[in-house]
């Protein structure tokens, strides 16, 4: 539906830096709930929601890849209820938006610890990526079951026994290879990070890959999060100063 007075999307890049691989942390979804007197599950509904949107809008701005985190190691923490319902909504997600998806021409695919999870999310998982596998304008990975710190420790487990069958030694490690056994090793670190709602943490999101990731937030809610938000924020990481650890290019700092 047109809503009046609504902003014309024009993905003109201009005074932006879009970035090849973007992270976003949905935060907010129960803030904006209780903002409205709703239950937290209608918060996550209309994150979902949002999600929708922020692929439509990354994949017609040029990102290539977009991670998102969806449900974390440590969400298993929350009331059953919510617990049960985030785990409803994402079945339900991907049956009614993988049509939307498939027009956008988006790729999904799940990073985590997809394995522990019950069986019937691990077969909608199966499923999206599979049925999705040939489309080409953007990849999104959605972090679910995730924890950074998960995801090294299993890479780490992965290279011990690499080391245990004799086949590398111990000084033969290297960074390479750690980032060679994470989840998704040909999926580019993070260029930059949102994380909307006004929090300054990772909150165990992409430890290893964020080493240099630009990080921005704003007070926006996640399921309020849409262009204007997402445009600010390439156009502030245009005027990010990058330096990996070395010195700055702008020869007046
Ligand atoms: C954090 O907000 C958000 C989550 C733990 C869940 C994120 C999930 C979605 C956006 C929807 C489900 C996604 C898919 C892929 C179907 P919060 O609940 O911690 O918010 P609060 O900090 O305001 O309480």
């Amino acid at each position: 539906m047109a809503i009046l007075g609504q902003k014309k999307k024009t993905y003109d890049t201009t005074g932006l830096k879009v970035p090849v691989s973007l992270g976003v942390i949905m935060d907010g979804n129960g803030r904006w709930a209780k903002k409205r007197l709703l239950p937290r599950s209608a918060g996550h509904r209309a994150g979902a929601e949002n999600l929708k949107e922020l692929c439509t809008n990354c994949g017609n701005y040029g990102v290539k890849y977009l991670t998102v985190y969806a449900f974390s190691t440590e969400n298993w923490s929350r009331p059953d209820d919510e617990v049960h319902q985030l785990m409803e909504l994402f079945v339900e997600f991907w049956e009614r938006y993988d049509p939307e998806l498939e027009k956008e021409g988006i790729r999904v695919r799940f990073t985590g610890d997809i394995d522990s999870l019950p069986d019937n999310i691990k077969e909608v998982c199966r499923r999206g990526e599979e049925r999705s596998k040939n489309r080409t304008k953007m990849q999104l990975i959605v972090a679910f079951n995730y924890g950074g710190r998960r995801e090294i420790e299993n890479a780490c487990r992965r290279i011990a026994m690499d080391v245990k069958e004799g086949k590398i030694a111990p000084e033969d490690i290297t960074e390479q290879m750690i980032s060679d056994n994470m989840y998704m090793p040909d999926v580019p670190d993070p260029e930059l990070i949102i994380r909307p709602s006004g929090e300054l943490r990772l909150s165990n999101f992409l430890l290893w890959e964020s080493a240099y990731s630009e990080l921005w937030t704003s007070e926006c809610l996640w399921p309020d999060f849409g262009y204007d938000e997402l445009t600010q924020a390439f156009r502030d990481f245009a005027g990010r100063d990058r330096r990996f650890g070395g010195l700055s290019k702008n020869k007046e700092s």
